[in-house]
């Protein structure tokens, strides 16, 4: 397949780019194009065929429902019963990275929910989203515009390196603001519960309704006895092409760790990845050193995550040894994430 890659200026947005690609959406084509928090590959949620595809171009498994984005509030016809706190949380968060799960109505085919009986729903704060969708004319599903067990990608080119030849057109802005998937929050179930966390955090929803709460499942190996309620998260996700480690507890005895870890790996003739801060980086004087950012401002570890994993497949590392984050308001999708990518390899000090 021949894909075509546009990349649009957010600040002055092409609008030929968009009603093009609109255009292929609304007939049943794949685009890949930007949002806040990662590049989605979207397709006409209300068509099967059409979503079938995603699934083919990022070797999806099939019981792994999809997003639908939406640019405006009119929902009704999509979902059944919404219950006044999704309402609350929809003018308190949309547009922004806040996905609402809700029952679907029968125009949602089972292609896009994986025929569960719920349809999630989100509206993408960024601009280019919100204007393709338009565009469009219908909503969007979109997954992450990956591939399937791949870092999700937060910025244009990582949708060409994992897409180009497998979808119709690629809509390219400029880096993911947010960086981490959006929070999916299930409203079919009283009271609400977070089934992933994100860059809106439980702190945030619990101004909204106090008993809202986070699925316990969420933090823990997928094996262990409880299932998680979001079928995507049972899955490998988020994953470098090499092995990855965390080392978790006090700053100091970290980097000792990671420090000791480095050497045998040398000695061996290896090479390694070190997820760093910008508080430690300076503390490992071997192996390939990426700072996430300050641990002052976690928005930016989290907006910096996916694209570091890339780079350390790009720089064909044999381990990655990260350092790990208190598990409160941001850090705690950033650990999911993070926990995910390292496949719960955690080593505590
Ligand atoms: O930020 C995002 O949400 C990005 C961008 C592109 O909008 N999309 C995204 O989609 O992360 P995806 O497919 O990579 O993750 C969707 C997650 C999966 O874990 C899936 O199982 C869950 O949402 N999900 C979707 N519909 C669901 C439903 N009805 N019930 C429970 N979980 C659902
Ligand atoms: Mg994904």
């Amino acid at each position: 397949m021949n894909t075509k890659v546009v990349i649009v200026d957010e600040n002055n947005i092409d609008k030929d780019a968009i009603n093009e690609a609109g255009l292929i959406l609304r007939e049943g084509g794949l685009v890949a194009f930007p949002t806040e928090t990662v590049y989605g590959l979207g397709a006409n949620a209300l068509s099967g065929d059409a979503v079938k595809k995603i699934f083919t171009a990022k070797g999806r498994p099939q019981d792994n429902p999809l997003i639908v984005h939406i640019a405006d509030f009119n929902i009704e016809s999509l979902v059944k019963n919404i219950p006044e706190v999704a309402l609350h949380l929809m003018r308190k968060f949309w547009p922004g990275p806040l996905t609402i799960i809700l029952e679907k109505s029968d125009l949602i085919p089972g292609e896009t929910s994986a025929n569960l009986p719920s349809v999630g729903i989100r509206m993408p704060s960024n601009i280019i989203a919100r204007e393709l969708i338009k565009a469009s004319g219908v909503p969007i599903a979109a997954p992450s515009a990956n591939i399937s067990g791949r870092p999700s990608p937060t910025e244009a080119s990582r949708c060409v390196e994992d897409l180009q030849g497998k979808v119709d057109y690629i809509l390219g802005g400029g880096s993911c603001t947010v960086g981490l998937e959006s929070t999916i929050i299930d409203c079919t179930v009283n009271p609400p519960c977070v089934l992933r966390p994100g860059g809106i955090t439980l702190a945030m929803l619990k101004e909204v309704e106090s008993s809202i709460y986070m699925d316990p499942a969420i933090m823990k190996k997928p094996e262990a006895d409880i299932k998680p309620k979001a079928p995507g998260m049972k899955y490998r996700h988020y994953a470098p092409k090499a092995p990855m480690k965390i080392i978790q507890g006090d700053l100091k005895k970290t980097i000792a760790k990671i420090n000791e870890i480095v050497q045998n790996y040398i000695d061996e003739n290896k090479k390694v990845g070190i997820l760093a801060t910008d508080e430690s980086k300076d503390s490992y004087p071997n192996g390939l050193v990426i700072s996430l950012g300050s641990r002052k401002f976690m928005e930016s570890i989290g907006k910096n995550l996916f694209e570091a994993l890339r780079e350390f497949d790009d720089a064909a590392v044999d381990i990655i040894l990260s350092e790990a984050f208190e598990e409160e308001e941001l850090g705690t999708a950033i650990m999911n994430r993070l926990k995910k990518s390292a496949g719960f390899n955690i080593v505590e000090v």
